[in-house]
C-alpha cells in the first residue's frame, strides 16, 4: 500500500515548524515514538527507573523481536546499543584476527569505521585493501571477487548506503561472493535502515549494524546489532560485564550465548522502547512502500536541482536512495545550509569523498536527504529558494 502522506505528516509534529531534509542526519520522530519515550520517562519519574523497567519488561523484550522482524533475523541474533558505531565496533573488535590478514573495504566506508579498522590493522598486523568503485560509483564486485580469490581475507566491510553520494551499494551481490569464499561480511546499514528493505538472509551478511535516529525515525542514542547465530561463538566481546557474561568456577567466566553478549547492563530503557516503536512504525508502513516513496521524491529533487543553472548534483550509483548531494557554483556548502536554515529548511553538509582514500580537505557538498513525509511542495520550495 502506498504511504498515506497526509496521515504520516499529521503524526509528525516537527513539520509544523520546519521543512526537514536532514533525515540522513536525524529524522523527525513520529508522535507515537516520542510519546513512547516520554511515557516511559514519566513512569521512571513516578515509580523509579528499575521499577519502570520491570513494568515494561515484556515491551523491552519485544524490541528485540521487532528488530529481528525488520531484518529477517532471530531475536537471539539481535543486540541493542547506544549508537551505530558502537554496535558495529562491538562485533568487529571481537573478531579473532590473525597476522597478515587482509581487510577489504569499500571506498565509501563510513569514516569512523575506517579509523577503527586502521587501529585494528595496526594492532593485529593487518592490511586494508580499498576496493575500487565501478563505473557507476558503487563497489566494484569484480574487484572484490579478484581480491577474495587472492586469499587471506579476514573480513569484508561495506557501508550499504554511504553518507553522501546517493547510492545503495549492491550488498546482496557482495554477500553472495563473501559466502562463496567463506569470508565474514560486515554491513553498515546505518543509512539504509528505515529507507531500504533489509533482509539479512538475502543480503548474505554475518554482521549488520543500524542506528535508530536516521531514516528509522527512532530516538537519538539508540542502535542495534545483528550477528548471525552461527558466528556468535567465534566472536568473544572485547569487553565484558555482568550482563554479557557470568562467573564460571573460581576464576573463569562464561560469555552468554546470544547476541546480547555485545551489550552492557545499563541502558536507556525509554530510548529502547522508542526504538522498538519506530521499528514497528516502519514495518506497519511497509519498507517497500517507504523505499518507493523516498526514492521517487529524491529523484524528483535531483531532476529539479539539475535544471537550475549553477547547481551540480553529485549522486552516483545504479540504485539511488533518499540522499541527494549537490554544490552551487560560487557558494560554499555551509553558506547554502545557513541560507536554507534562515528559511527553516534543514539540510546538512558532508564531504564529497571519503577517508578510505581521501585527504581531509575534501570538497563539501550540500546534503538534502528526503523522507516519505516530505512533499513535492517542500521539494519545490527548496529548489525555488536556490533558484
Ligand atoms: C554510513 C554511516 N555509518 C555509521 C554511522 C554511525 O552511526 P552513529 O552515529 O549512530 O554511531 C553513520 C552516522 O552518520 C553513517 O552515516
Amino acid at each position: 500500500m502506498p504511504i498515506d502522506v497526509d496521515e504520516v505528516r499529521r503524526q509528525t509534529r516537527g513539520l509544523r515548524s520546519v521543512v526537514h531534509f536532514n533525515n540522513a542526519g536525524s529524522s523527525l520522530m513520529p508522535a507515537p515514538v516520542v510519546d513512547t519515550v516520554v511515557g516511559h520517562l514519566r513512569r521512571e519519574e513516578d515509580i523509579g527507573g528499575y521499577e519502570a523497567a520491570e513494568e515494561a519488561d515484556d515491551r523491552l523484550e519485544n524490541v528485540y523481536s521487532s528488530v529481528a522482524r525488520l531484518l529477517g533475523a532471530r531475536p537471539e541474533e539481535v543486540a541493542l546499543a547506544e549508537n551505530g558505531s558502537r554496535a558495529w565496533a562491538a562485533a568487529v573488535y571481537s573478531f579473532p584476527f590473525t597476522p597478515r590478514g587482509r581487510l577489504l573495504i569499500g571506498s565509501t566506508e563510513y569514516a569512523g569505521n575506517v579509523l577503527a579498522l586502521r587501529q585494528l590493522a595496526e594492532h593485529n598486523d593487518l592490511e586494508i585493501v580499498v576496493l575500487r568503485d565501478d563505473v557507476h560509483g558503487q563497489v566494484d564486485v569484480e574487484h572484490l571477487q579478484l581480491e577474495l580469490e587472492r586469499g587471506n581475507v579476514a573480513m569484508v566491510a561495506l557501508t550499504h548506503v554511504p553518507m553522501a553520494n546517493g547510492l545503495v551499494n549492491p550488498a546482496a551481490e557482495v554477500g553472495k561472493r563473501c559466502r562463496a569464499a567463506g569470508v565474514m561480511f560486515v554491513l553498515d546499514a546505518c543509512q539504509s535502515v528505515g529507507q531500504v528493505p533489509l533482509d539479512v538472509q538475502a543480503l548474505g551478511c554475518d554482521v549488520l549494524a543500524g542506528t535508530g535516529r536516521k531514516f528509522l525515525r527512532g530516538p537519538r542514542g539508540t542502535a542495534f546489532l545483528y550477528v548471525r547465530a552461527a558466528l556468535l561463538d567465534r566472536l568473544e566481546p572485547s569487553m565484558l560485564d555482568g550482563h554479557s557474561a557470568r562467573p564460571a568456577g573460581s576464576s573463569g567466566f562464561e560469555v552468554r550465548s546470544d547476541a546480547r553478549r555485545f551489550e552492557s547492563w545499563e541502558s536507556n530503557a525509554a530510548g529502547r522502547l522508542g526504538l522498538g516503536r519506530a521499528v514497528d512504525y516502519a514495518l506497519d508502513l511497509g519498507l517497500d512502500a517507504v523505499q518507493e516513496r523516498v526514492a521517487g521524491l529524491a529523484d524528483r529533487l535531483r531532476t529539479e536541482l539539475a535544471s537550475v543553472r549553477g547547481i551540480t548534483v553529485h549522486d552516483r550509483g545504479i540504485t539511488r536512495c533518499g540522499i541527494v548531494t549537490f554544490t552551487v557554483a560560487g557558494s560554499d556548502a555551509g553558506g547554502i545550509r545557513r541560507l536554507l536554515a534562515d528559511h527553516r529548511i534543514n539540510v546538512s553538509v558532508a564531504p564529497r569523498s571519503f577517508p578510505a582514500g581521501t585527504p581531509p580537505e575534501a570538497e563539501m557538498v550540500v546534503r538534502a536527504s528526503v523522507h516519505y513525509y516530505n512533499t513535492e511542495a517542500e521539494v519545490q520550495r527548496l529548489v525555488g529558494l536556490l533558484q
